[in-house]
């Protein structure tokens, strides 16, 4: 991809690090490496390089889509799983990323803290990607980005409504992306569980630049109206208590994606979800909620999530050509020009 701008070395850990066009440029760097995945076309340019990811909570879209995408780029790939390491027990953040560093060409973490991946980036030699931490997931973000303008064409002026619990990594990192793509969103949810008030005044400086707009709001009529594409994501976070359920229940069902919400935005909206969902009884959690509580479905009913509106698989799909751009943007000698 012809472009004049190099993310080679650079860490990938939260979206507000980057401008709009570096993340225009990753954006359509996916759209590039999935044509030629489409097409049969098999480029391991990284060949003799090796990545590690280190998860700390579980994962399949993220782990699958990085030794995927490695494997397509010709790499080695490392997994060391939420116990299979002496990470934060035996040693210290600061200590594995020095010695990860003296093995591997890039460092995939999943954790906790977004200050944890901070300091592994800032002890590590080789580029550090963010895999989901409790305030940010980038990589994702870049994956509904392209997913939203493989539909629609285009970012910057769409509405993007994020219903259900935004004060966690999804509603700040998507609040961060649509400031800084010119796009127009609104938290529509109990305030209890609005972004973080301080990023929300950055993304207001941000959006006001860039053309786009941040609201916040807890009437579903006033935030879903002209929605073209609404967002939601589980109610209970990896790494939450389960005494949370109840409170999330009460203060979150209103703010359901149903078919209701649906009628009542664009009438060309999409629906879309970062997964793993909670749309049916059909999981173990899921299960053991409807036990608890009597709730088939949480933040999603099963008829808007299995809907024609429902774009969550090609998202999920998208994982993967967002996540070897980013490797391959932070790993590649670019051409520029
Ligand atoms: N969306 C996402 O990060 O999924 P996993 O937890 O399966 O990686
Ligand atoms: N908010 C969710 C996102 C999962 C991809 C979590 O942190 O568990």
């Amino acid at each position: 991809m012809s472009s004049n701008i190099s993310l080679k070395g650079r860490d990938f850990l939260k979206i507000s690090d980057f401008s709009a066009d570096e993340l225009e440029y990753l954006i359509d760097l996916a759209a590039e490496l999935k044509a030629k995945k489409k097409a049969g076309e098999y480029d391991p340019c990284l060949k003799g390089k090796n990545i590690a990811l280190i998860f700390e909570k579980t994962s399949t879209r993220t782990r699958c889509s990085f030794e995927v995408a490695a494997y397509d780029l010709g790499m080695g790939v490392t997994y060391l799983d939420p116990s299979g390491s002496q990470i934060g027990k035996k040693e210290s953040i600061a200590d594995t990323a020095r010695v990860l560093s003296r093995m591997y060409d890039g460092i995939e973490y999943r954790g906790y803290g977004q200050s944890i991946v901070e300091e592994l980036a800032k002890y590590s030699d080789v580029p550090v990607w963010n895999g989901l931490t409790n305030e940010s997931h980038p990589t994702q973000i870049i994956a509904d980005m392209l997913t939203v303008k493989e539909h629609f064409g285009k970012l910057a002026g769409l509405n993007f409504v994020y219903m259900g619990d935004a004060r966690y990594n999804m509603g700040n990192s998507l609040m961060v992306a649509c400031a800084k793509l010119g796009m127009n969103f609104t938290a529509c949810t109990n305030k209890a569980y609005f972004p973080d008030k301080k990023l929300v005044e950055t993304c207001e400086h941000i959006a006001k630049l860039t053309g786009g707009s941040v609201k916040l709001t807890e009437s579903v009529e006033e935030g879903i109206k002209g929605a073209n594409i609404i967002y939601t994501d589980v109610w209970v976070s990896m790494g939450e208590p389960d005494e949370v359920w109840k409170e999330r229940i009460d203060a979150l069902m209103p703010y359901q994606v149903n078919k209701s919400v649906m009628d009542k935005a664009d009438e060309n909206a999409i629906f879309m979800h970062c997964l793993p969902s909670f749309h049916d009884l059909n999981t173990g959690i899921g299960k053991n909620i409807f036990e608890k509580f009597g709730i088939s479905e949480m933040e999603v009913t099963d008829e808007v999530f299995e809907s024609e509106k429902s774009l969550v698989f090609e998202e999920a799909e998208n994982r993967m050509h967002t996540i070897k751009a980013v490797i391959y943007a932070t790993l590649m000698e670019q051409n520029n020009g």
